[in-house]
């Protein structure tokens, strides 16, 4: 072969390589660009920082920098129950029986075993390292959300934890797609996709009787309203907020405020003791002072500030506190 032709060979070869590598680059992140962007803009950002406990920037753990958090954080504690940490103090026992007093409860032992015969029981998520740089978004229901596009940043997550009805479908602009875990109690459950957690918050020992049934016969439809007979989730992927650790909110967090914490506190408490980095969202009035859902027109109907049971003021302002000192980022929306 003549050396011109040669070169011709290379160069077409040369230029066939470079169109199949930006061919495939241009398709992969046109699903969504920014998806990408985000997310690797601040892996970068993240491993470049890297030093204490996560290989985060900065780890939502680094103790000794805050007093104020160091006396409240208790890291023995975990979100999420097993059989083994299943078994509660008596005073514990008592403080969530009184939450929503039964008149009638079941055997809570006997109720556990049977649970842990439906779902797996596994220590989840208690891996924090200084390579582990676990980053998530935490979705509260709140009205600000809506015109505030973030649903490219919070897809950007590791894990997307939403609560209670929160929809996505129609307002994925400002919300996003994914949901990995998704927050409930009987009374506020919702069908669920089979890759996303599910995860109870128990209030008494029918919820817990409650989710075994929902799973299985469906034979409850009822506790103090109607609820969900039978509900759509991977049963594999559904785990139990722990009432040792509801309690530690309430005690630790919120000393004593409102009767109860929000689903939405709890949630986050919950993200702060699993996850690395926080990041969140749609929790707040919006910039009107209204406290209405972002699914919701009625902008007077003040969904989550006037339930009576929570003390909105004071969960908000700790949450504020918690974003000063820099333990999560808060994104107030619109
Ligand atoms: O109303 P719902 O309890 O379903 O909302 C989930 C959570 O979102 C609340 O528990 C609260 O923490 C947060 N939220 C908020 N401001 C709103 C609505 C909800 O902070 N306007």
């Amino acid at each position: 072969m003549s050396k011109p032709n040669r070169r011709k060979i290379r160069t077409f070869a040369l230029l066939l390589c470079i169109i199949t590598f930006t061919t495939f680059l241009f398709s992969y992140t046109l699903r969504d660009p920014s998806v990408y962007f985000f997310k690797y803009a601040s892996r970068l950002s993240d491993s470049f920082f890297a030093k204490g406990p996560c290989a985060c920037r900065q780890c939502v753990t680094e103790l000794e920098d805050d007093p104020w958090f160091a006396e409240r954080f208790n890291q023995s504690i975990h979100p999420l129950m097993t059989r083994e940490n299943s078994v509660l103090s008596d005073e514990t026992f008592k403080w969530w029986q009184w939450l929503q007093s039964e008149r009638h409860p079941a055997n809570f032992s006997g109720v556990v075993e049977e649970l842990f015969r439906v779902i797996p029981d596994e220590v989840l998520y208690m891996d924090a390292s200084p390579e582990r740089c676990r980053t998530c978004a935490v979705v509260g229901n709140s009205g600000n959300l809506m015109g505030s596009k973030y649903g490219s940043l919070i897809d950007s997550s590791d894990f997307i934890i939403r609560m209670n009805q929160a929809p996505t479908a129609g307002f994925e602009e400002d919300v996003g797609t994914r949901t990995t875990h998704h927050v409930m109690y009987p009374e506020s459950a919702k069908d669920l996709d089979i890759n996303t957690s599910l995860v109870l918050i128990p209030f008494k020992t029918l919820d817990l009787q409650w989710i075994i049934s929902a799973l299985t016969t469906g034979t409850i439809k009822h506790t103090y309203v109607p609820v969900m007979s039978q509900i759509k989730a991977n049963k594999d992927k559904v785990m139990i907020y722990s009432p040792t650790f509801f309690k530690y909110v309430y005690e630790s967090w919120l000393e004593g405020h409102g009767r109860y914490p929000s689903t939405g506190f709890l949630t986050l408490l919950l993200a702060i003791h699993i996850c690395d980095k926080v990041n969140v969202f749609g929790f707040g009035a919006d910039q009107y002072g209204n406290w209405h859902h972002y699914w919701e027109d009625n902008t007077l109907s003040g969904a989550f500030r006037h339930t009576g049971v929570h003390d909105g003021d004071y969960e908000y302002n700790v949450t504020l506190l918690l974003a000063d000192k820099h333990k999560i980022q808060m994104f107030k929306g619109r």
